[in-house]
């Protein structure tokens, strides 16, 4: 992996002459079960990947953030007390993140900062979220207001829903706020309470990027989101949540088909993820990568957010005998996958994935292997 933490430290060192006074990381994340169940109010499990937004900064005396991105090779410069709309499209993520800490009445200080960011881009891995939260982790290294993780998961949440435009859950901003070492979190998105599951013992978590990206995904997320709530509003509840699979069952017959696929997608994806936290907390590696088969074949079949690719990855991984289960993760279309592995055969099944996607698509995969991570946080520099 590259040196994150020494990249942006000497490039703000050249930059802006002096040692930076913080070195601040969030993290992107990869979901291990529980898709499409966040804007639900259901459950997910996602953890915290080594990849992540790093910020070296110091603080300003006044509200002014000037923001150097090495991977756009620019410079923003804006006011954190007064943030508007306009210039370049990666700078209204920052803006955005300042914009909601001030709604919350928090009192923001400027900085001069140099960032970079080694989560892929569109790739579901959330690089979006592991950016705002490092922007509101820098805000409160220079702002000296205390720390909530819950409360600052939800204001990147805010920034990317209403300042940038794009209609996320929760599940992204959270982890990459609280996410543990070695652990995924159980993440009930009604209370947005959460548990540290620990990942099983002598298992690898694999992250296989198919290297797709599609367009419009934006779209084909709201338009789930939209067929979700009729659903709700159809059985009389606030969300899917609240549908017990019997109700469902009883009264599935009122439903139109494609409704219906939706529906039990995620009514069934919320027992499965409760079922795997279950099978982690009791070391049942192998039960654990059942239900991560049968979500993605539930987000293949019934949500039909798979493309050809997640697929041809998911069934390849399949192959190999030291998979345990493997999934698509995140929002779909495109992007990412994820297997669950025996750890000592790791370096054969990569070299199999690598071999065999690559003369089924012509397209080599990227592949990261994650024991999961830590959630934001910042350090002197
Ligand atoms: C995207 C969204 C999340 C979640 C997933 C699907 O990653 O940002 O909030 O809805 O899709 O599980």
């Amino acid at each position: 992996m590259r040196d994150m933490r020494g990249l942006v430290s000497k490039d703000f060192a050249a930059r802006f002459g002096a040692r930076p006074e913080f070195v601040v990381r969030a993290p992107g994340r990869v979901n291990l079960i529980g898709e499409h169940t966040d804007y639900n109010d259901g459950f997910v499990m996602p953890l915290a990947i080594e990849q992540a937004t790093w910020i070296a900064l110091r603080p300003r005396a006044d509200t002014t953030v000037n923001l150097y991105g090495i991977d756009h090779q620019e410079l923003l410069r804006f006011d954190a007390a007064r943030p508007e709309h306009g210039g370049p499209a990666w700078s209204e993520y920052p803006k955005g993140v300042a914009a909601a800490l001030r709604e919350e009445g928090l009192d923001l200080r400027g900085f001069d900062g140099v960032t970079a960011c080694d989560v892929p881009m569109g790739a579901g891995l959330s690089s979006s979220a592991s950016f705002e939260l490092a922007i509101a982790r820098a805000l409160h290294a220079v702002s000296g207001w205390p720390w909530d993780p819950v409360r600052m998961a939800l204001a990147g949440q805010r920034a990317e829903n209403r300042w940038v435009g794009v209609n996320c859950g929760i599940m992204d901003q959270l982890i990459s706020a609280i996410g543990r070492a070695g652990h995924a979190l159980l993440i009930d998105c009604r209370d947005l309470t959460h548990r540290a599951v620990p990942l099983p013992a002598g298992c690898a978590v694999v992250i296989m990027d198919t290297m797709t990206r599609r367009g419009l995904v934006d779209s084909l997320y709201n338009e789930r989101r939209a067929q979700c709530q009729q659903v709700a509003a159809h059985f009389g509840v606030a969300k899917l949540r609240d549908i017990s699979r019997e109700v469902f069952e009883a009264r599935v017959a009122e439903l139109d088909p494609v409704a219906r696929k939706r529906a039990r997608h995620v009514i069934t994806e919320n027992a499965r993820t409760l079922a795997a936290a279950e099978a982690m907390q009791a070391g049942h590696a192998g039960l654990l990568g059942e239900l991560m088969n049968a979500s993605h074949d539930s987000l293949r079949d019934d949500f039909e957010v798979t493309n050809r690719e997640l697929n041809t990855i998911v069934s390849v991984a399949r192959l190999h005998s030291a998979c345990l289960g493997a999934r698509m993760t995140g929002a779909g279309f495109g992007g990412c996958a994820v297997a669950l592995v025996e750890k000592a055969a790791t370096d054969d099944f990569c070299a199999h994935l690598v071999r065999e996607y690559s003369a089924m698509t012509g397209m080599t995969p990227m592949l990261y292997v994650t024991t999961g991570a830590d959630g934001a946080t910042h350090d002197a520099g």
